[in-house]
């Protein structure tokens, strides 16, 4: 099974941005934490981050033909981008969303995920562990897939 973990604008700052809410832990720790998970569940991982809404776009148009599943985190783009709910919406591969920190309990906009109709299952709130969690989710749908 082939993932994609696409990471959106300002996670590459993981670990200078606002430490209270999304910890010291930096973006190269996170790529090393979800390429360790995904050795463990042997599942064949890439990972990208873009800060651009268009680039975002073309990545998800692109997994098209290489991915059987999608992990992202819009970053803000989440709360606003009808683009990528339309990139989302344009392709068959399933999309999870996750999120570092629990967007529910911090700022009104942040409530709002326009992306979330067009994704399988939101995971968040959890850190780090929100990829794992996607990552598992991933798993299990593959092994079902196989056995019907
Ligand atoms: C985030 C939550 C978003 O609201 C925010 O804009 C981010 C990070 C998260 O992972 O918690 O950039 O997606």
């Amino acid at each position: 099974m082939n993932i994609l973990v696409l990471n959106g604008p300002n996670l590459n700052m993981l670990g200078v941005r606002e430490p209270e809410i999304y910890g010291s832990n930096t973006y190269e720790d996170l790529e090393q934490y979800i390429q360790d998970i995904a050795e463990e569940l042997k599942l064949n991982v890439d990972i990208k981050q873009s800060n651009l809404e268009g680039i975002l776009i073309d990545i998800l148009h692109y997994a098209q033909d290489h991915y059987d599943g999608i992990i992202l985190n819009g970053g803000a783009y989440t709360h606003y981008s009808y683009a990528i709910l339309d990139a989302i919406k344009s392709i068959s591969v399933p999309v999870i969303e996750v999120h570092l920190s629990d967007t529910t309990k911090r700022e009104k906009f942040r409530r709002r995920s326009v992306i979330r109709p067009a994704c399988l299952t939101t995971i968040q709130g959890h850190g780090f562990k929100s990829y794992k969690l996607a990552l598992e989710r991933f798993k299990q749908k593959g092994e079902l897939t196989h056995d019907s």
